[in-house]
């Protein structure tokens, strides 16, 4: 049975871009499922730091094919600005390792644009969007006026579709956003450029996916954004508009449950989120901004694709069993726990109060998750520094207890922790 599948356990940002690297190493198929430039993944090679926002950890490695799945929303435009990116860093990118599936969907400037001037408009209430356009391209796909990739092929059609998509989208900008229209005839000429330069790598990527599977080749799945942001299965409205769960790689890329045999999650050894909703071990003191850092380091929590500062808390064991128990986890993977060091005490949520009462599950209802009081475990520190440990027996004892009381918390076991962003700062259990 050959799929992994990668998830982000949390609010996004929990190091799916490194896992996803290593996986990588053993892999002949990546491939992106859902979301869009929003996500920003996080490799480093080296000196080298690589920021993807749609391409797969496998351009990085040599062999691999990468796959952009039917439930992505693509900027072409950005696609193709990471098409150079990693050319100019010495990773071509071809029609043999890279495709795209006729399938997934296209993101339009008009997309940009109401996304930007929903988010002005709900004042206070803004959701704290990526202004990337994709709650407004995947409102097009599920409203069925959707521009796909297919339509790329035939580039002449395809100029009047994303003129007429323009048109469209500028009676909602002008009328009830009071915003500029944008010209239809500009965005389908460079739309059409676009198009020419994709053309070669946009394909059928089922016969591609069924072939390997046949083969028995392994086919590992990038998920993007977090759990707590899936659309049905996060905290909704404070979500993203797609699923970044396990379900999105089956819809996403299309194939059957009895492929995948490892479902691993990824989850930071303690809590961030970034944009608005709530959080309910949010820390506002030092402990809080210890644990984002000052962005003097490269690994600092502020935004790897819009730099905003993230919210940052104790790790929210309630909210990690959720997502193991949505996915399916069959394996952890611990993140940056080289960030707790130094820390006199590190607590864990095992349970929220609402309303006095406590509860051990993590609630659909956006004003209990409000209201949520966490019920911590509390843990000893460790002193010592453990940046690019990768024994075991070389972690300080409390390190060690940490990591299995994540595992017990949670209820699936931690296959690895790891203590710094390089490929080699990684301790498999
Ligand atoms: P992703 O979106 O899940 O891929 O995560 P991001 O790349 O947005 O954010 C994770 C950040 O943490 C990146 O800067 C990574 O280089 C960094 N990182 C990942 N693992 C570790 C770790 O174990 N220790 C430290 N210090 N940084 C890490
Ligand atoms: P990766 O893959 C963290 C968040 C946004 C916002 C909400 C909706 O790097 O983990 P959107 O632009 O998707 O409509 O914004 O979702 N968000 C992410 N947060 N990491 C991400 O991706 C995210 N992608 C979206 O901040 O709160
Ligand atoms: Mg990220």
């Amino acid at each position: 049975m050959p799929v992994t599948v990668l998830i982000g356990a949390q609010w996004g940002d929990e190091g799916k871009g490194r896992v996803a690297d290593w996986l990588a190493a053993d892999a002949q198929i990546m491939a992106r499922y859902g979301g869009g430039d929003n996500a920003g993944h996080t490799i480093t090679v080296g000196d080298e730091i690589y920021k993807m926002h749609l391409i797969p950890a496998g351009a990085l490695r040599e062999g691999v094919i990468n796959i952009l799945g039917h439930g992505m929303v693509i900027n072409p435009q950005k696609l193709l600005e990471e098409f150079a990116m990693l050319e100019g860093r010495g990773h071509p990118i071809t029609p043999d390792n890279m495709l795209i599936s006729e399938r997934a969907h296209i993101i339009t400037p008009s997309h940009r644009a109401i996304d930007i001037a929903k988010e002005a408009a709900r004042g206070d209430a803004k959701i704290g969007t990526t202004g990337r356009g994709i709650g407004p391209a995947y409102t097009d796909k599920v409203q069925r006026s959707g521009l796909q990739i297919y339509h790329m092929l035939d580039e002449e059609a395809f100029g009047d579709r994303v003129e007429e998509h323009i048109a469209r989208w500028n009676e909602q900008l002008e009328k009830i956003y009071r915003s500029s229209p944008l010209d239809p005839k500009t965005v389908a000429s460079e739309y059409t450029e676009y198009a020419r330069k994709l053309k070669p790598f946009i394909t059928n990527i089922t016969l591609v996916i069924q072939t390997a599977l046949e083969e028995g080749e392994r086919i590992v799945c990038e998920g993007a954004q977090g759990t707590l942001l899936d659309l049905d299965l996060g905290n909704y409205p404070f979500v993203t508009s797609s699923s970044a769960g396990v379900a999105g790689a089956l819809s996403g890329l299309g194939f059957g449950p009895q492929h995948v045999d490892r479902v691993v999650g990824a989850t930071k050894a303690f809590s961030t989120r970034v944009g608005a909703g709530p959080m309910p071990t949010e820390l506002h003191d030092d402990y809080g901004d210890r644990l984002r850092g000052t962005g003097e380091n490269p690994w600092d929590e502020y935004g790897t694709t819009t730099g905003r500062a993230r919210r940052t808390g104790w790790l929210d064991g309630v909210a990690l069993r959720y997502a193991v128990q949505v996915n399916g986890f069959t394996e952890l993977v611990l993140t940056k726990l080289d960030i707790l060091s130094g820390f006199d005490e590190l607590k864990i949520a095992v349970a929220y109060e609402i309303s006095g009462k406590r509860t051990e599950y993590f609630p659909a209802k956006l004003e209990d998750l409000e209201a949520a009081t966490p019920v911590y475990e509390s843990f000893t520190g460790w002193d010592a520094d453990i940046m690019g440990v990768t024994e075991w027996d070389a972690l300080p004892a409390a390190a060690r207890d940490y990591i299995l009381k994540v595992g017990e918390i949670v209820g699936v076991t931690v296959k690895q922790a790891t203590t710094g962003p390089a490929r080699r700062d990684v301790i498999n259990l």
